[in-house]
């Protein structure tokens, strides 16, 4: 049992701060990963800094991973961590708010949404958004913000932000909030998004006007998908597309009852959220990065047109399947989020004494760490993803790394194992899965990601329709991450907004 407390229980060695309650805020919301680095090379894989009048008790590493994501919930809790930031954003009764039980049910649901038959569908749906974005056809255009001008420039997160959710509203979402997908909605979209930020962390509930609108958007926002569901069930909604509502509109908990509109509502908004900072921001450095490196770009320029080329020279829609057996499209995504993970650091609320185990680096098994009740645990896969010593250019952006079989990811992980005497089996293509893992940008564990397929899927045929459209360069190369506005939003490019020269002669009719 994890609580059989240790002879000599120790608390993990605490980060230095001037300012009480703020702690270390500032160091970790300007730039967590140099944080967490810098802490770790002081006080080891496990230490605890001060956010905010929090206790967060880091554990760094492979370990460290798996030590937060594989916790059980009778110690570690995600609900606990989040749901004073998300309740207010989802509404009641779904994800945090919510027992875990509840919510792995719900997970389920929502995979039915995700089905094979589903995802097959989505590919000609997606492309069809991202080509008429391309074209500038006015009623692509929903924030109204962007332009893509010949030979011109573009601002790489303003148009990724606008093609996820365009993308995800047409799939996902669904024929009618794709149909109301106009400034309305974005505006609504961005008053709910505006209760992301710590402010929010911090104090669930203040009098601001910030607070005032993010409540309001929830109950708008909320009021629509359950209209949606009404029409629906009355028969007169103009829907004959698969999409996630209908596939949740069939589901039943295990007790019996049916999972009730305003629940329905909310999960639409949960996911509506989830994917969009995760997926625009994985974009945007996906396309930073290849306009960066053209002799990339045109890589997986040709690997489109050697599976994809019709007789008259066009290039038409690969299928789902085709989609997942692209090597280098496939590559260059794993390796963005290698280096790029939009959700840096992963939370879990302490429900009762914690011991470290002896793998991390408390000083030996007899004086192990306990880390106490009412603290926080949190774990940084984005740490382990760009570790030196797994990783060989740990920094630099190197998306063959993934496709060579004897390659450097492979490399380093069999080294890693071999030094630390860990039989750890990272082969290929497995070393997203575990909550061991060094390589986790989805998360592991039961609060795992169910959307990372829609993910590759919905960035495969963004990139690749933009690779078959543009060519694309930065001149000053690719710019670090300015993680002010991540903190500010919780996710990791914000205002990483640079523009990429382009060259808007479409290369193929497609
Ligand atoms: C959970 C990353 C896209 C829905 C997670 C977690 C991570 C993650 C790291 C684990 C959080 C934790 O353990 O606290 C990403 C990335 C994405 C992405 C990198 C895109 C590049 C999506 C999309 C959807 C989605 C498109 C919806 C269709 C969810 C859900 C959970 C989750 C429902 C489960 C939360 C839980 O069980 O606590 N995601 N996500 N994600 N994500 Fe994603």
């Amino acid at each position: 049992r994890q609580l059989l407390l240790p002879r000599n229980p120790s608390s993990p060695p605490e980060v230095f701060h001037l300012i009480p309650f703020v702690g270390s805020a500032p160091g970790y919301g300007n730039d967590p990963i140099a944080f967490l680095e810098s802490c770790r090379k002081k006080h080891g894989d496990v230490f605890t800094f001060t956010l905010l009048g929090r206790k967060m008790t880091v554990a760094l590493g492979s370990a460290g991973n798996n030590f937060v994501l594989g916790g059980k919930v009778a110690y570690l809790s995600a609900e606990d961590a989040y749901t004073h930031l998300t309740t207010p954003v989802f509404g009641k009764d779904v994800v945090y708010d919510c027992p875990n039980e509840k919510l792995m049910e719900q997970k389920k649901f929502i995979k039915f949404g995700l089905s094979m038959d589903n995802m097959r569908a989505y590919v000609g749906m997606i492309e069809n958004e991202v080509s008429r974005f391309l074209r500038k056809e006015p009623s692509f255009r929903i924030f109204q913000m962007n332009d893509i001008n010949e030979w011109g420039q573009f601002d790489v997160l303003k148009v990724t932000q606008e093609i996820t959710i365009l993308t995800a509203s047409r799939t996902l979402q669904g024929k009618e909030v794709r149909a109301n997908m106009d400034a309305t909605f974005a505006q609504l979209f961005t008053d709910l998004d505006g209760g992301f930020t710590p402010l929010n962390f911090m104090f669930p509930n203040l009098p601001l006007e910030s607070y005032r609108k993010r409540d309001r958007a929830q109950k708008k926002m909320a009021e629509f998908y359950i209209n949606i569901v009404k029409a629906r069930k009355e028969g007169t909604s103009m829907n004959d597309e698969p999409d996630m509502i209908s596939a949740l509109m069939g589901q039943t908990y295990r007790n019996g009852t049916q999972l009730p509109d305003h629940e329905i509502a909310h999960i639409m908004i949960a996911l509506l959220m989830a994917g969009q900072h995760t997926s625009s921001a994985t974009a945007a450095w996906a396309l930073l990065h290849l306009a960066d490196k053209p002799d990339v770009a045109e890589e997986l320029y040709q690997e489109q047109i050697e599976q994809f080329s019709n007789p008259d020279g066009s290039l038409r829609l690969p299928t789902y399947e085709e989609l997942k057996s692209l090597p280098i499209l496939d590559s260059v995504i794993r390796e963005t989020l290698r280096m790029h993970p939009p959700i840096h650091s992963i939370i879990r609320y302490v429900r009762d004494d914690f011991v470290v185990p002896g793998t991390l680096s408390a000083p030996s098994k007899d004086s192990q760490y306990v880390v106490p009740k009412g603290h926080y645990v949190l774990a940084s896969p984005a740490v382990s993803q760009v570790d030196k010593m797994l990783w060989l250019q740990s920094e630099e952006w190197i998306p063959s790394r993934w496709t060579d079989p004897e390659g450097q990811a492979q490399k380093a992980f069999k080294q890693y194992s071999d030094e630390n005497g860990e039989k750890i089996d990272y082969g290929f293509g497995a070393v997203s899965k575990g909550t061991e893992s060094p390589y986790q940008p989805f998360g592991a564990g039961r609060h795992r990601c169910i959307g990372e397929q829609f993910a590759y899927l919905q960035l495969g045929i963004v990139i690749s329709t933009v690779v078959r459209s543009i060519e694309m360069r930065i001149p000053g190369g690719v710019p670090p991450p300015n993680y002010h506005v991540c903190f500010d939003r919780l996710t990791s490019i914000r205002n990483t907004n640079p523009s990429v020269d382009h060259d808007y002669t479409p290369k193929a009719a497609s």
